[in-house]
């Protein structure tokens, strides 16, 4: 397995042997098993894989979330090593954006609502350092999760829109065994805020059960997570959703498809969470 900071290294290990697919997955380090899922169906599905691990700073608008995000470089490499990864890049800030550095992607609508609107500039960094991976890599296929349900939508219309030729690929949530989304953040969580955090996952499920139970109403879907949300003196809540899952825009009314997510503040920790009901539409 290469290491590397080098962009340069990189380059010239995807195009040693031209003919072969690639699948590249964009990390900022700090893995668990989602992002190992993703790995795993990279190297199922092509010749060789790529893994980034780049703490993203422009995508960060809070900076004491900058500053706590978990760094664990090497252990991230004996386990990428472990799956049978063989690139890994790991490059310096200066790497990724040399002095000088003026050029950054903006999707627009479907990064409005959500995360765009609770985090003022993250898209924008999330969309500019993934255009440039996907430059330096030129991957066959970038695998993305669906705990960042948002994410992976505007990195569609990101490809799509730029015309970038790839696939990508959105994997589901990979969860602890009582229900909380993996998170490198949830390294972040003490004792007491860890067996609070498990409110975002049960909100989401009372949601599903009114779901299942024939509601329909965005407003009362919405109403039954809060309520859970609610009942957690250690939450804080950022925001509740019930929208489109392909536009992103909230809903009103019956809904047929909708993307129940939400953000909640444990302590100082942001953690996000989201469930699909009734399928997820047609993009
Ligand atoms: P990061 O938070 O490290 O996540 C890397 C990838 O792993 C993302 O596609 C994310 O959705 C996926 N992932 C995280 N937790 C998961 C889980 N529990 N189950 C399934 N997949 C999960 O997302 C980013 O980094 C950055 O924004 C990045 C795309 C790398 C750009 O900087």
């Amino acid at each position: 397995m290469l290491v590397t900071p080098f962009l340069h290294e990189v380059r010239a290990a995807r195009w040693a042997e031209p003919g072969l697919t690639w699948g590249l997955v964009p990390t900022m380090g700090a893995l668990h098993e989602g992002h190992l899922s993703l790995v795993r169906r990279a190297r199922a599905e092509n010749d060789r894989v790529g893994v980034s691990i780049f703490v993203n700073p422009i995508q960060f608008n809070r900076p004491e979330d900058l500053a706590s995000y978990p760094r664990q470089v090497e252990r991230d490499c004996e386990l990428l090593a472990a799956e049978g990864v063989d690139v890994v890049w790991t490059p310096s800030e200066a790497e990724m954006y040399p002095p000088g550095y003026q050029t950054y992607v903006t999707v627009e609508e479907i990064t409005r609502p959500l995360e765009g609107a609770a985090r003022p500039g993250h898209f924008r960094g999330v969309t500019t350092v993934v255009a440039k991976l996907f430059n330096v890599f030129q991957p066959t296929r970038a695998y993305f999760g669906q705990k960042d349900a948002q994410q992976a939508a505007v990195i569609r219309q990101m490809v799509r829109d730029l015309a970038f030729n790839l696939e990508v690929v959105v994997c589901p949530i990979v969860r602890e065994p009582d229900g909380l989304a993996m998170s490198s953040r949830n390294l972040l969580l003490k004792a007491d805020e860890r067996r609070a955090a498990t409110v975002l996952y049960r909100a989401l499920k009372a949601a599903e059960a009114a779901w299942q139970g024939g509601q329909r109403d965005a407003e009362a879907l919405r109403a039954t997570m809060r309520a859970v949300l609610a009942g957690e003196p250690l939450a804080r809540v950022d925001y509740v959703s019930a929208a489109d899952p392909v536009t992103l825009t909230e809903l009103d009314g019956a809904a047929t498809h909708v993307l129940l997510s939400m953000a909640v503040f444990i302590g100082q920790v942001r953690l996000i969470d989201n469930l699909v009901l009734g399928g997820e539409g047609s993009p």
